[in-house]
């Protein structure tokens, strides 16, 4: 087998070299071996933990956005919390229910070795969860450098499954019903600036940290950042800030509020679009809420809820630290950018994720001018 995996790799190494097309054939190619030894490993021997094994008492006041009630609780008992809270809001919420099995979220990943779906919804520390879906689906074990040097992103896309491409719609609802179903959410205000800071602020964003981008990621600038200037600078200004990006471009968070405030929900992209209308928490009936201020704790409750051999485990804190956006520090700096009444309007466009979460937005109005 070790043969026959260096072999892949040499050959995926020449097609690189080679045409285009040649590669893409052999990369198919590639993709249904990897697929076929992929479904040959999911039948080995299941490791069994032992249930709550992450059950930790929770104590994460100094985090923006924790909910001081679930201060000194068991993991088990915040969760049935959580559950019962959401369960509440969406009686009041009903505004228009669709059958999940029937038209499906397109944000769901499936594992149906650990009989687990998750919904995946970027700024809450989703690249690490593809990361542990990739692992525990057995595409670490696969030992192609070329396609382990994918980004976890483009390796989610080929090997992860995701529910909305199940065809059959009873095994959708045989899924939907036995599974364990889990999404997480964050203060919609942190995740705002989490996204703003990570792919539009001039200087620290994405495209002004890495250097050799990728041909296939979004230039955010271009999409989002110059558009939002020439809204509301004219095109003129756009323009001439274009010519000359590295040092013209300066874009300010009250710009990108009022983007959001004044753009339709529905054309949002996926980084700030609110966590409601992707996960749909009110039409799936998920088993387990986590939350981006709780992620280390609430991660290692669900892997070891979901009977994930213990040697798998959430990888700590790395997003974080990238953007740094839940520190109070940045927020206040960015918060205090923005009027009382840009809040006011901001909260009405994530509404539904302050109610159905139980997020506050009270320490924000002690930053705002
Ligand atoms: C559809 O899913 C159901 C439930 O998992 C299963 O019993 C049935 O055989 C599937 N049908 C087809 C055509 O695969
Ligand atoms: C970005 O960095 C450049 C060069 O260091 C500086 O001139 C510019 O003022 C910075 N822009 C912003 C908006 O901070
Ligand atoms: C985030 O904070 C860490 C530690 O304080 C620091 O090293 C890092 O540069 C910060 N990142 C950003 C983007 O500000």
């Amino acid at each position: 087998m070790t043969s026959l995996l260096v072999n892949l790799e040499e050959m995926v190494r020449s097609a690189l070299r080679s045409k285009r097309k040649t590669a893409c054939i052999v990369m198919m190619i590639i993709a249904l071996l990897v697929l076929m030894i992929r479904s040959r490993s999911l039948g080995s021997s299941e490791h069994i933990g032992p249930y709550g094994d992450g059950d930790v008492l929770f104590n994460h006041d100094h985090v923006v956005g924790f909910n001081i009630k679930e201060s000194g609780k068991r993991t088990s008992v915040v969760m049935e919390t959580r559950l019962d809270y959401l369960q509440r809001e969406c009686t009041t919420h009903m505004d228009s229910p669709r059958d999940p099995s029937l038209d499906p979220p397109s944000e769901l990943i499936v594992n149906e070795k650990y009989s687990i779906i998750y919904c995946n919804v970027p700024k809450v520390g989703c690249t690490n969860w593809k990361n542990v879906f990739l692992k525990i689906g057995g595409i670490d074990d696969i030992r192609i450098k070329a396609i382990q040097r994918l980004p976890t992103n483009t390796r989610g896309r080929i090997y992860l499954d995701y529910f909305h491409k199940y065809s059959n719609v009873s095994h959708r609802q045989f899924m939907l019903q036995k599974f364990t179903k889990f999404m997480f959410a964050r203060h919609p205000f942190t995740r705002v600036l989490s996204a703003f800071r990570d792919k539009l602020a001039p200087n620290i964003s994405y495209i002004f940290r890495i250097e050799n981008k990728q041909r296939h990621d979004v230039n955010w600038i271009e999409r989002y950042g110059l558009p939002i200037i020439a809204k509301y600078r004219g095109a003129e200004a756009a323009a001439a800030i274009k010519a000359n990006l590295k040092t013209k471009y300066d874009l300010t968070f009250s710009e990108f509020v009022n983007y959001l405030i004044e753009t339709n929900p529905l054309s949002f992209d996926k980084h700030w679009n609110p966590i409601s209308a992707m996960c749909r928490p009110c039409d799936v009936k998920y088993n387990i809420i986590g939350k981006y201020e709780t992620l280390d704790d609430d991660a290692e409750y669900i892997l070891r809820s979901a009977k994930v051999d213990p040697s798998v485990k959430y990888p700590q804190a790395s997003d974080k630290s990238a953007t740094n956006s839940s520190s109070l520090d940045i927020l206040r700096q960015y918060y205090s950018e923005i009027t009382r009444e840009q809040l006011k309007k901001l909260y009405e466009v994530y509404k539904k994720d302050f109610e159905l979460f139980d997020y506050s937005l009270e320490t924000f109005y002690k930053y705002v001018s």
